[in-house]
């Protein structure tokens, strides 16, 4: 009976942890009193009923009814560690981030991995995109790159996220996951084809999450003490190799154990087998980005390190598991508008709609006051200063009596004008139609899709084939014809992967990329 997990080379499970009990056991309520029966609740006479004054029952029922927070609208089951990060190469002529202010310096740092689509409770070992995001303890406040395992996304406009979500999410009146709803809306995205080309190719479902890279995927930018401006993506590789499962290995790794990532990560760490990730920087300058041909800060595109190399800089180690799951990484808050002098954000429009987002789901997931949960606050900063007050479960001193308006005559809350951003070219404001601005949706699938050897390639055509399920025969065709557009033996192998001949998909079709178009091509052939 073997086990596809054995390939990880972690050995033997280790035995479920021993509870240790403090030097005080005996049990007391919320506010110290001493808790005298935890056995039996207080009744009116031997078989009575309960008495309103049994106030630790009511405590503990009311608590436990209480301990479940939302979870996270997507990436809700994930695992999580701390580490430390080291700074090997110099970049300071790129940034002024104190974090890679010299060469060896280490910075504190929580790392969450994660799956996209499944809720807090699914298996992990499922074919999806896997969430990498680092928070960084910074000792000019926490930076956090919130990136997946992919280089890319599905499409270039935040508008577009939620319908990613509805589609791949559980279906309205079924309850169950769509493959025809998940489908239909990616193959309605010709722009899509490069994240669906990776996700369905051998790197869909990693074997572990030690075992993948990770891609700030936008480009976000570096500003040096000259207040100049790079644009830069990070990358992260793993120092343990890629391994991923076949779809058939998974099958029997979710039937085992449907922790696989879970217990990998925290067996490893506990055994002191500690991953690394090296962490590298492809650099473009504003004059490099305005000679692009596509736009660099199209999230479905790569930079290719061909005319970007990748540079190196330091390196991560994840050396310690939390204490406590639900304290260290269930309230956890990575947010890319976590940044710190020296790094900053693009124009790409994903990343601009993110940088709302996250700290919106966070104030209504885990309150307005998250940033006081110790997790998140920004350990390097001895006194962040904020000017937040009040608000739900406000647990620090509150700003004491400091006044709390500026401007004041007593010199508090001063602006850092120093730290203000070189400016950022802009434009009329207007809903721009980015297809209108570039079309270009096959180049890059097309170039990974002939990087492949014939082995992956077969293992992507049948992937896809699986995966599509039971999509209509209309959104098959639609997707064979984008992948013949990336490369012929693309569309070819998928069709027959999905036992559907070439010759009967139209090939001569515009792009689905408008209403007009995906009509266009459903009226063709309204009886598949
Ligand atoms: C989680 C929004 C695209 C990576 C989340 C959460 C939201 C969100 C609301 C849950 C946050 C929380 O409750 O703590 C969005 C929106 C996107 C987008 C609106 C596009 C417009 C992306 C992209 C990446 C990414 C492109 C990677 C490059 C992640 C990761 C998490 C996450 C890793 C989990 C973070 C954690 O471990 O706590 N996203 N997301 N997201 N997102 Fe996104």
């Amino acid at each position: 009976n073997e086990n596809p997990m054995d390939k990880n080379g972690l050995g033997n499970h280790l035995p479920s942890r021993n509870q240790t009990i403090g030097d005080i056991p005996e049990i007391k309520t919320a506010t110290g009193a001493p808790v005298t029966d935890n056995q039996d609740t207080m009744t009116a006479g031997k078989r009575g009923p309960v008495a309103l004054e049994d106030i630790w029952f009511l405590e503990k029922m009311a608590h436990f009814d209480r301990e479940v927070i939302p979870e996270r609208r997507m990436h809700a089951k994930g695992s999580g560690a701390f580490g430390t990060f080291r700074v090997i190469h110099d970049i300071t002529k790129y940034t002024k981030a104190s974090i890679f202010s010299e060469i060896g310096k280490e910075t504190k740092m929580l790392a969450r991995f994660s799956t996209v689509a499944g809720e807090r409770g699914a298996a992990d070992a499922e074919r999806d995109i896997r969430g990498f995001a680092l928070k960084f303890y910074t000792d000019e406040g926490n930076w956090d790159m919130v990136g997946n395992n992919t280089p890319v996304f599905f499409f270039r406009d935040p508008l577009k996220f939620i319908d990613l979500n509805h589609a791949i999410k559980r279906d309205p009146r079924t309850n169950m996951r769509s493959p025809n709803s998940n489908w239909d809306f990616w193959s309605s995205l010709p722009e899509a084809l490069l994240q669906i080309t990776i996700i369905m190719g051998d790197r869909g479902i990693p074997s572990s999450y030690r075992h993948m890279h990770g891609f700030s995927s936008h480009a976000y930018s570096f500003i040096n003490k000259e207040n100049e401006r790079v644009w830069v993506k990070f990358h992260f590789r793993s120092q343990q190799g890629i391994l991923n499962l076949t779809d058939q290995e998974a099958k029997k790794v979710v039937g085992m154990d449907r922790e696989s990532h879970q217990r990998d990560l925290y067996e490893a760490i506990e055994k002191k087998i500690y991953p690394k990730w090296k962490m590298y920087v492809q650099i473009m300058t504003q004059e490099q980005a305005d000679s692009m041909k596509n736009n660099p800060f199209d999230l479905t595109k790569m930079w290719l390190k061909k005319d970007f190399p990748l540079m190196p800089v330091g390196e991560f180690e994840l050396n310690e598991n939390p204490a406590n799951y639900f304290a260290e990484i269930e309230q956890a808050a990575f947010n890319p508008a976590h940044t710190v002098p020296g790094i900053s954000f693009s124009p790409d429009r994903m990343l601009q709609g993110r940088l709302f987002s996250y700290g919106d789901a966070q104030r209504y997931r885990l309150g307005v006051n998250h940033h006081q949960i110790p997790v998140n606050m920004s350990k390097g900063v001895e006194n962040p200063h904020s000017f937040h007050r009040d608000g739900k479960m406000r647990v620090d001193g509150n700003l004491g009596s400091e006044l709390h308006y500026e401007p004041n005559s007593y010199g508090n809350w001063e602006d850092n004008p120093k730290e203000n951003l070189p400016k950022e070219k802009g434009g009329d404001v207007y809903r721009y139609d980015f297809r209108k601005d570039d079309s270009d949706y096959f180049t890059q699938p097309g170039l990974l899709f002939r990087a492949m050897t014939k082995d992956q390639q077969q293992v992507l055509f049948d992937n896809t084939a699986r995966n599509m399920g039971d999509s209509t025969l209309q959104i098959k065709h639609r997707h064979i014809y984008h992948c013949y557009k990336a490369d012929p033996e693309y569309g070819k192998g998928v069709a027959k992967s999905l036992n559907i001949s070439i010759d009967d998909v139209d090939l001569n079709l515009p792009p689905s990329d408008s209403k007009e178009n995906l009509k266009k091509a459903n009226n063709l052939h309204p009886e598949l």
